[in-house]
């Protein structure tokens, strides 16, 4: 199988989540991601997960009963994660931007309440905690989030935290970009 941002992403959770980690699913959708947090976390774990279209939440919810796994599915931006947890106490925060599939195409992921919601989350993340970013742009979305994302990214002080961007050289189409993020300790 040809490699991809999810499955490199993926990979990068199963290496770095572990039993009992505190994970965020900021972008739900139609839970695959939840639910693989749910997974590494295990039952000593705790995971929450965000969206703003009830649709993702309801196929969430779904999807987790279905596999017999455990999360908070909250109707709310990721804007307003801190809200639901404490400074300093996150293992992982997990975005992939862009639209639910299948649902409403009015409904995506937007500059502004992106970059807002990564700097929440960074503040949510534990010394050493991890983030990970799927990135889409093109199409549709335009190149707006793709560029508030990278520069906000760009901006920030590498005592803090260090910031991985892959960008696919070759392949056509737009892919999205997987972003790795270490909290520094
Ligand atoms: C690409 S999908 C996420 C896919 C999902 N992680 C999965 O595993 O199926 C992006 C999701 O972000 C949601 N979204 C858009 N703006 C949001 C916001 N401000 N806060 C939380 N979720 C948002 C959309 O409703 C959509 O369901």
């Amino acid at each position: 199988m040809q490699l991809n941002t999810l499955s490199m992403v993926h990979e990068f959770l199963k290496q770095h989540v572990r039993p009992g980690a505190f994970c965020i699913d900021a972008t739900a959708g139609k839970g695959r991601d939840t639910a693989l947090l749910c997974r590494l976390a295990g039952d000593t774990g705790r995971v929450l997960a965000f969206d703003i279209q009830e649709e993702a939440v309801t196929q969430t919810r779904a999807l987790l009963e279905q596999e017999g796994l455990t999360a908070q599915v909250i109707l709310n931006s990721h804007a307003n994660m801190e809200q639901y947890a404490q400074a300093g106490t996150a293992d992982c925060v997990v975005f992939n931007f862009g639209r639910l599939p299948g649902g409403d195409p009015a409904v995506f992921t937007r500059g502004p309440s992106s970059v807002a919601a990564i700097g929440a989350g960074l503040r949510l993340l534990k010394p050493g905690g991890v983030m990970t970013i799927a990135l889409y742009y093109g199409k549709e979305n335009g190149y707006g989030e793709r560029d508030a994302v990278l520069a906000y990214l760009r901006g920030l002080d590498d005592r803090t935290c260090s910031v991985l961007c892959c960008d696919w050289a070759n392949r056509r189409n737009d892919p999205p970009m997987p972003i790795f993020i270490w909290k520094e300790r």
